[in-house]
């Protein structure tokens, strides 16, 4: 199969684009578009055929549900029930907006593959000019996950969905670098207290301006079945170790000088601050203290390393406040929990 980049930016060419994508996913075809936060590689929702051909292209686990992605909240009102009151109050105050919510799914109306089983389905509405003008043309819910190969960084751009799933898929629509660059807050329903699964760009804080007390699910907790299963998986790792390392300068050298003594090539993603070390390679996540360029910067600095022959990746830790929790969370787990101690 050959994979056919659309540039969606120019007004002149999109109509053709959107009807080229409307008709591949009727046919029962996946095809990767843009959102707010990244790509996402999607199939009608209801199509369970078409459904699979994602878990295929990605190299998906089955057991790994997708999010569910609407152009309209009446949409919504066929494939879910009872939404609780706190969803609704969300729903008004973050969509079209980077929020998933899990909510009971309707039996017997999405395709099984899109929830894996369970009796709840995720769902959000994203605020990107592109994906919203698809899915109002296909009047459908589309199942999209993220559009990497599974495990590798979620793709901020048409080139990375292109490296990693050509010809596995006939269409990508390139609107652009995705804004946010960290996949959306998800959050659960299920109890009393409503709980987040997966930090991003909806922070807590801004949950709980609008519904009050908001848990966060503890994703060490390994007694307990994941509540996300997505998130029991190592993700967001590029080929060679991550390590992370406190925010210090006199640390980071000393690590450098460490490892340049055995003979191996350092990478470091850090903020400028950090940039005259003197390292093999270094890729910047903004100025110091920008959490948003830093979320919007992280996947592609990480995908930089694998272009380099770096053998081991050093991210000094940024600030866990506001987005810094989603940052924080998506590091921590490309690095798989591992620390540099020079
Ligand atoms: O920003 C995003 O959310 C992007 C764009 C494309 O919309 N999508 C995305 O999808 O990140 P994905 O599949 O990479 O991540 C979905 C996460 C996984 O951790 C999955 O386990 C969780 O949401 N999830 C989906 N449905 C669920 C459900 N019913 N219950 C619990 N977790 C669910
Ligand atoms: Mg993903």
């Amino acid at each position: 199969m050959k994979t056919i980049i659309k540039n969606v930016d120019n007004l002149l060419t999109n109509n053709d684009s959107y009807t080229q994508a409307v008709d591949l996913l009727t046919k029962g075809e996946v095809v990767a578009f843009p959102t707010e936060t990244v790509y996402g590689l999607g199939a009608i929702a209801t199509n369970e055929e078409a459904v699979a051909k994602i878990f295929e292209a990605k190299g998906r686990p089955q057991d790994n549900p997708l999010i569910v992605h609407i152009g309209s909240k009446e949409e919504m009102m066929a494939f879910t029930q009872d939404i609780p009151k706190l969803a609704e109050v969300c729903m008004d105050a973050f969509w079209p907006g980077p929020l998933t919510l899990i909510l009971p799914l309707r039996p017997n109306t999405l395709a099984k593959n899109v929830t894996a089983g369970l009796q709840t389905v995720g769902v959000r509405m994203p605020e990107h000019k592109v994906a919203l003008e698809l899915l109002k043309q296909l009047k459908q819910p589309v199942a999209a996950p993220s559009a990497n190969k599974s495990g590798k960084p979620s793709p901020t751009k048409a080139v990375h969905v292109h490296h990693d799933l050509e010809g596995k898929i006939p269409l990508i629509l390139d609107g652009g670098t995705t804004g946010i660059g960290l996949e959306s807050t998800v959050i659960e329903f299920v109890n009393d207290l409503p709980t987040i699964l997966r930090p991003g760009g909806v922070t807590k804080e801004m949950l709980e301006k609008v519904i009050g007390q908001v848990g966060e699910a503890q994703p060490t907790d390994e007694k307990e079945a994941p509540r996300a299963p997505g998130m029991k998986y190592a993700h967001y790792a590029p080929d060679s170790p991550v390590y992370l390392i406190e925010a210090s300068l006199v640390k980071l050298k000393e690590a450098v000088e460490k490892i340049h003594n055995e003979q191996k090539k350092v990478a470091i993603i850090a903020s400028e601050s950090f940039r005259h070390i003197n390292v093999d390679y270094f890729f910047s996540l903004g100025k110091e203290d920008q959490l948003s360029d830093a979320a919007h910067l992280l996947y592609q600095a990480l995908r930089d390393c694998d272009e380099t022959d770096a053998d081991i990746i050093l991210v000094p830790v940024l600030s866990k406040a506001g987005v810094g929790t989603a940052i924080m969370n998506r590091l921590e787990k490309a690095a798989d929990g591992k620390w540099f101690y020079s």
